[in-house]
């Protein structure tokens, strides 16, 4: 049956089946071509969109704005020092009035249901750029990224994601992984894996199952061995930096070292990162948490930079993704 995204929500991939995931996915990488080739059509003419931000973000925002405009759509960035609402105006009323006025809502902010109240709402396509739970445009990118550097089809690839297994990245890479029939690996420490809501567990594996793939959770290296890819994302998400003494000292284990690819028995086993990463003490906060006694860093220099990295790709690919989302859903 050919797929049809016209009008849809991008809330969670758990909304698609696993042929919506492979349609954005095609579109992606055919975008991407067309603009290494210069071909400029513009199918987004005389559309606008809207860039709802509560958390700051450098990839998310501009891979929308330059995806939009690449496409000859028109776009307005608001965050939340900047708009009503929250605090003088209600999720639903703010969702009716910009609904009149665009064609399509992103957000990006704290409650998943923020993004639901707003598509409730809206009358028009709301994009999700990442909430406490979901992240579901990085796995596009992700995937996209996957299928450039793998020789493998990605219901052949295992992926390992190393460290606070109960974050966004890793329910997002959960719900991916379930619809495209991968083997992923949630690996990290027993005290956070405790904190995994069993319940998003059991209906990603229902659907894993069906798709030929598999979900785990394990805190033991041995689940490393045959890893095509391992997937690192920082210990303390946006909101959560009062947990970094904590964090650390569970989390250490799990950094991601060259050592940790070579458990993997795969010299070719690719690194991904969602980004921003903590791999140096050049930022200032990975800077300020060590004269604080604090190590942050997520993957070292030497995994980073090496030529089993594809981060930079896959943060290009960002791009590439949500502007395949944009056009299927309101192109
Ligand atoms: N990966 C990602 O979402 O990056 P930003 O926070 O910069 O948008
Ligand atoms: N887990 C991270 C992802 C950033 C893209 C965060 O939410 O801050």
């Amino acid at each position: 049956m050919a797929v049809n995204l016209k009008g849809r929500h991008f809330l969670t991939l758990m909304d698609f089946t696993p042929a919506e995931i492979r349609y954005m996915l095609d579109l992606a990488h055919d975008l991407k071509a067309k603009k290494r080739a210069g071909i400029v059509n513009h199918v987004l003419k005389g559309k606008n969109i809207v860039l709802l931000f509560e958390k700051t973000s450098t990839r998310t925002r501009c891979a929308f704005e330059v995806a939009a405009m690449d496409e000859g759509a028109g776009v307005t960035f608001l965050d939340s020092k900047s708009s009503q609402m929250g605090k003088k105006e209600t999720i639903a009323d703010t969702a009716k009035v910009l609904g009149r006025f665009y064609d399509g809502i992103e957000y990006r902010g704290f409650k998943q249901s923020v993004v639901e109240e707003l598509a409730e709402n809206a009358g028009v396509p709301v994009w999700n750029g990442l909430t406490d739970v979901d992240h579901p445009t990085q796995i596009l990118a992700d995937m996209l990224t996957i299928e450039e550097h793998c020789a493998k089809p990605l219901n052949k690839v295992k992926i390992v994601f190393s460290g606070d297994v109960r974050n966004n990245m890793s329910y997002a890479w959960m719900y991916g992984a379930a619809k495209m029939g991968m083997h992923y690996v949630a690996y990290g420490p027993k005290e956070l894996a405790a904190e995994i809501d069993m319940e998003k567990v059991e209906a990603a594996r229902a659907i894993a199952e069906e798709n030929g793939g598999c979900i785990e959770i394990s805190s033991d290296p041995e689940c490393l061995k045959g890893a095509d890819a391992i997937y690192a994302d920082v210990w303390a998400s946006m909101g959560e930096e009062a947990e970094i003494p904590e964090r650390v000292r569970l989390l250490t284990p799990f950094k991601v070292t060259r050592e940790m690819i070579e458990a993997t028995g795969n010299p070719d086993c690719l690194f991904l990162h969602c980004l921003p990463s903590f791999h140096d003490f050049d930022t200032t906060m990975a800077s300020e948490q060590k004269e604080q006694g604090y190590d942050i860093r997520e993957v070292t220099d030497e995994v980073f930079l090496s030529r089993n990295s594809v981060v930079f790709d896959e943060a290009e690919n960002r791009m590439h993704t949500i502007k395949a989302v944009i056009v299927a859903t309101i192109g």
